[in-house]
């Protein structure tokens, strides 16, 4: 007998993958990436990296359970009234506030501010002033113990000494805008497997700015996963900084190619919205 009752309500099967990620060799001196052309003679990027095989978990079956403080990330079904993500103007004006509102009703934020996006489409990037970036294969955190508080002193610098003193961290909010995904997903790194010493310092020099994230170091203990064909109103959120040393404060994340890719799989397009979140003062 055919044993089709099951109702998968359009999800599909599980489907843990191997993926091929890059990790820094952390024996190095301290990587540097130019954010713009690099001037004469300094290499654009440093550091040294080196692939690893690593089996990346689907985490459909944990989609409820998974949480920014202990995984690191989470999953939101939330629809979007936004029409062309291409639109930066229609993103901060439709899309941002959204944003607000997710981040605070999920955290219980006392203020939540929207500063910063970016949008990727592997076959759109590279067209000068598109405005659009390719998928990033690197394992990374976007902010560090030093410049996550540091963003808060950039951005509102009127506020950030108040606003410092009670608990705050930086949240990503990553989404499909054409799905499911087909190839080039995201994957995350449960916190609960990674240390400290699993992240290094990265200097990235802006023109008018230098920042730092952190590059991810191999470690066999790591858990991957990804939300398999990920659609557009599955929000993968993901914490890239907490000041409480309590919870998971970094989650190292990665595009990687997918080897189960069907042939002529549409590129990957999906915008991520970078968050700070100020929580409420203990009592
Ligand atoms: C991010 C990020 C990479 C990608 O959202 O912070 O690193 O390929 N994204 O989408
Ligand atoms: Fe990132």
């Amino acid at each position: 007998m055919a044993t089709a009752a099951h109702d998968f309500s359009g999800l599909t099967l599980l489907h843990n993958v191997e993926g091929t990620l890059n990790f820094i060799d952390r024996s190095g001196p301290k990587p540097v990436n130019y954010m713009y052309a690099a001037p004469e003679g300094i290499p654009q990027r440093s550091g040294n990296y080196d692939k690893h095989a690593v089996t990346i978990y689907d985490m459909r079956p944990l989609l409820g359970e998974v949480s920014l403080d202990r995984e690191g990330f989470a999953v939101v079904r939330q629809e979007s009234a936004v029409q062309n993500f291409y639109d930066s103007a229609e993103v901060v004006a439709r899309y941002y506030p959204e944003v607000e509102r997710l981040v605070r009703e999920h955290t219980g934020a006392q203020k939540v501010h929207v500063f910063d996006h970016n949008v990727r489409n592997r076959s759109m990037a590279g067209r000068r002033e598109s405005g659009v970036f390719g998928p990033i294969k690197f394992a990374h955190n976007d902010y560090t113990l030093k410049s996550g508080p540091q963003r808060v002193r950039d951005l509102l610098p009127d506020e950030a000494e108040t606003l410092l003193k009670n608990r705050f961290a930086v949240v990503n909010l990553w989404r499909p805008i054409r799905g499911p995904v087909e190839e080039s997903p995201l994957a995350v790194c449960d916190g609960r497997s990674m240390r400290q010493s699993d992240f290094v310092e990265q200097d990235l020099i802006y023109r008018d700015r230098k920042g730092e994230v952190y590059a991810v170091a191999y470690s066999p203990d790591h858990r991957w996963f990804y939300v398999g064909a990920q659609r557009k109103d599955e929000v993968l959120l993901l914490k890239c900084y907490d000041s409480d040393p309590h919870v998971t404060r970094f989650t190292a994340h990665s595009a990687f190619e997918d080897p189960t890719s069907p042939a002529g799989a549409s590129p990957r397009e999906s915008i991520e919205v970078r968050t700070l979140v100020f929580f409420p003062p203990l009592r």
